[in-house]
């Protein structure tokens, strides 16, 4: 087993017979010398994932891609703390919904009692309030990217620890705000190539549409409460929409014929949503109205949306947001209309990973400098800093090893070009330069090297 098969493994958490193996195989008894094969003892909470390198250079270049995109938006970036105090996100998410009541990381400290946030939404929005970003002026138009938490059982794109970009929009409750955010949300995709995706919208409403429609959902539902699933029962008395949500097979006969919302929207309602429609149709923006489209956090008002990817298994929800006209006022601010929406960045990397989409290229760096002797090793050292300012990645041995094993490992490196220094070159000040890809050498001075960059 090579070592990289072995790390894949360890990947994918295969644990091996550690003391049968290691005593029968002496290079798996030299890697558990080495700490390689010894079972840690120290290791992340479940559903909790180190990014690695080889790992972590998809990571920059999907948050270079969506910083760069969101500028050509006009949106500004944001930062929050992980934390927030506890009211705020029962708040702002709502008490009931399964976030807040099954899936919240909290700890007290002292007499305040925080969580880790589980979305950035009502901590946006605390923000605003905190820092009164309406004197700004004009709408306020945010992007983040960072982790969020919930307590989740783990599956594949199922996290408890999980990373979100996301965009708020906060100020205007303009369609134009809507398809905006939309819009910015299907750029990111389609500029990486996942165009195999349904945009899924609804207008849920605002609260006396909603009001109207949440008293015919229970009056539907009630005469056959007995026969829907016990999750849905609950909802029946709790939040009667979220039974649309349920995935329960014995709920699904009776959610079809469940009253739709559309026949409830009051005026306004229902000329904001047909008025996203009409812009998502001129920006040919394909949509799918599903009409039981909830989502599972309680701020939304209106416009409610999700992008699905069949790429992704039962986890299939690439992104999803809506509007939320109430949040800001709910948590002390004043009245202020917003939308915005959140996307899964593990899952946009697995979408990734299905389609063949490569985000970053191999590992390289651009010059290996390989050392013969002492004097050689304190050039490279004075050298490297030469080469870097000519905005060059540079590297050298830090391990006093042979010139055969410093080659080895320049080429594990996937160097561009090779260094080569012995007491012989620093005499004549000519170096030996190899071109690594073209197998080519020739006998340069320094300078004429850096002036080959
Ligand atoms: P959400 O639908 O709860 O919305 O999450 C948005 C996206 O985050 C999901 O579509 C999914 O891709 C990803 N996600 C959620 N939970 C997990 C998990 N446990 N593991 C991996 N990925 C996950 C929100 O969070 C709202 N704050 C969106 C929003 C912004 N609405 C208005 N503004």
């Amino acid at each position: 087993m090579s070592v990289k098969q072995f790390r894949l493994a360890r990947a994918a958490n295969i644990r091996f017979p550690l003391i049968a193996f290691h005593r029968i195989f002496a290079p798996i008894q030299f890697f558990t010398q080495n700490g390689y094969m010894a079972q840690a003892k120290y290791k992340t909470h479940l559903g909790m994932n180190d990014i690695l390198p080889g790992e972590v250079e998809k990571w920059q270049a999907l948050e270079q891609l969506i910083r760069t995109e969101a500028k050509k938006f006009n949106l500004e970036e944001i930062r929050t703390p992980v934390m927030e105090q506890t009211e705020l996100i029962v708040r702002g998410v709502g008490q009931l919904t399964d976030i807040v009541s099954k899936e919240i990381f909290s700890f007290s400290r002292g007499d305040d009692n925080y969580v880790l946030r589980p979305e950035c939404t009502a901590p946006v929005a605390r923000a605003f309030v905190e820092h009164h970003l309406e004197q700004r002026g004009g709408t306020q138009k945010l992007f983040y990217i960072g982790p969020m938490f919930r307590a989740e059982r783990p599956q594949k794109g199922r996290l408890r620890q999980f990373h979100q970009f996301g965009v708020e929009i906060m100020g205007s409750d303009d369609p134009v705000a809507d398809v905006e955010c939309i819009s910015f949300m299907m750029h990111v995709y389609n500029k990486l190539g996942i165009t195999n995706t349904t945009l899924k919208i609804n207008s849920i409403g605002d609260p006396e549409s909603r009001d109207s429609y949440k008293k015919a959902l229970v009056d539907y539902f009630k005469p056959n409460r007995d026969k829907l699933s016990e999750l849905s029962r609950k909802r029946l008395e709790k939040n009667p929409l979220r039974i649309l949500d349920s995935k329960e097979e014995e709920d699904q006969p009776f959610i079809e014929k469940a009253p739709l919302i559309d026949d409830y929207l009051n005026d306004a309602s229902a000329e904001h949503f047909n008025r996203v429609k009409t812009y998502l149709d001129e920006l040919k923006i394909h949509y799918e109205v599903d009409p039981h489209l909830v989502r599972g956090l309680d701020y939304y008002t209106r416009t409610a949306f999700e992008l699905i990817s069949p790429d992704l298994g039962s986890q299939d929800a690439l992104a999803g947001g809506g509007r939320y006209d109430l949040l800001v006022e709910e948590v002390g601010g004043p009245q202020t209309p917003a939308i915005g929406f959140a996307a899964g960045m593990e899952r946009l990397l697995i979408a990734c990973d299905e389609l063949g989409i490569e985000l970053a290229g191999p590992k390289q760096v651009d010059v290996y400098i390989v050392t013969l002797g002492e004097a050689a090793r304190t050039w490279a050292l004075k050298t490297l800093p030469r080469l870097r300012t000519k905005n060059l990645s540079a590297t050298m041995d830090y391990m006093g090893r042979s010139m055969k094993a410093q080659m080895k490992d320049a080429n594990r490196e996937n160097a561009r070009f090779a260094i080569i220094v012995g007491d012989n070159e620093l005499r004549e000040g000519r170096f030996t330069f190899r071109d690594m890809e073209a197998s080519e050498e020739s006998a340069l001075t320094l300078d004429e090297i850096l002036e080959r960059f």
